[in-house]
């Protein structure tokens, strides 16, 4: 039996993935969240739907979590077709009140990108021929990286080669954000994009370490919601497109049929690649609405 997994998956962008996977993915697709209840009240909601996911616990900030998800997946299933990093968090949208901003860069940055990057290492012994790995990053990266000095920039185009490259330079934006100097050493102020940085660069880093290491058939993108740039969750404070909607370009990323030649390794908005950094705003598909948010 083939199965799916999407990260963060109780509400939002999430809940609309696992919805788009139980109809259209052959497998069982397991709905994770970090909290319990509400990961099976929104089974409920689907099971009325008439679709039906299985739910795991996953707090991807928890190794332990993590861990315990790995052994259910290696147990009941010997193995892992689809998974999508989905879960985050951010506090510039939605109007909640941020910590102290050291400590919102720490937080941000520790669950966008280093609990996404110990996920991927505890689940990625699991993925089987033909998986397909979907990081869920926003355009926020663009604008994070043309926030940053060309120095950080030409540091981000040409010196990450490994993981543990992208790691130090988000260990180094969230070293310099402490003594609230992230501008000083030439990073963008905003932890959300820079997370996002850090979640599309990886995935670049990991599609080319599959294809070196002769993995057969394993895909990895990276992808915005696309379809405005706004999706209507907690996050956005509900401003944008259904949840569906948003879910289109996600599932497209964990969809991709067996032995296709791409996209591989590629940041996707609306089922199309682009090159993050040289992402034209006012070029894409259905344009960005950035303006439109109040
Ligand atoms: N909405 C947009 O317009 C938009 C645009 C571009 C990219 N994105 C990306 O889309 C993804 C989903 O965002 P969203 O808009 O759906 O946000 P959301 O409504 O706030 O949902 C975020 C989900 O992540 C979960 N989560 C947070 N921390 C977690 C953790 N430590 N472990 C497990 N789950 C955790 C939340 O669980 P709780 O309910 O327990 O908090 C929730 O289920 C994110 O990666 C976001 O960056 C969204």
């Amino acid at each position: 039996m083939k199965v799916a997994v999407v990260t963060g998956a109780n509400k939002g962008l999430g809940f609309g993935i696992v919805r788009g996977l139980c109809k259209r993915f052959d497998g069982d697709v397991i709905l994770t969240a970090r909290n319990e209840s509400r990961g099976k009240e929104a089974i409920q909601t689907l099971e009325k739907e008439g679709l039906h996911p299985k739910f795991h616990q996953l707090d991807i900030t928890d190794h332990d979590s993590i861990v315990r998800l790995r052994d259910y997946l290696q147990n009941t299933y010997q193995g892992l077709d689809v998974l999508v990093n989905n879960a985050a968090i951010a506090y510039q949208f939605n109007g909640s009140v941020a910590p102290p901003y050291p400590e919102e860069v720490r937080e941000v940055c520790h669950t966008n990108y280093f609990s996404v990057v110990d996920v991927c290492q505890v689940l990625f012994p699991l993925l089987r021929p033909h998986a397909r790995v979907c990081n869920v990053s926003s355009v926020s990266c663009h604008e994070s990286f043309y926030g940053c000095s060309t120095v950080v920039q030409n540091r981000i185009k040409n010196a990450m080669h490994t993981i543990e490259d992208v790691n130090q330079l988000i260990r180094d934006f969230v070293e310099a954000a402490q003594k609230d100097q992230a501008e000083k050493f030439g990073f963008d102020r905003f932890p959300y994009g820079m997370s996002k940085v850090g979640i599309s660069l990886m995935s670049a880093i990991q599609q080319k370490t599959f294809d070196q290491t002769g993995a057969e058939d394993i895909i990895v993108n990276c992808c915005d919601v696309g379809a405005g740039g706004w999706v209507a969750t907690d996050m956005t404070n509900h401003y944008g497109v259904s949840v569906d909607k948003g879910a289109l370009n996600p599932l497209f990323c964990a969809l991709l049929p067996p032995n296709v030649d791409g996209p591989k390794g590629k940041f996707l908005y609306d089922e199309e690649e682009y090159d993050w950094w040289n992402l034209d705003l006012t070029q894409v598909p259905g344009g960005f609405t950035e303006t439109q948010y109040q």
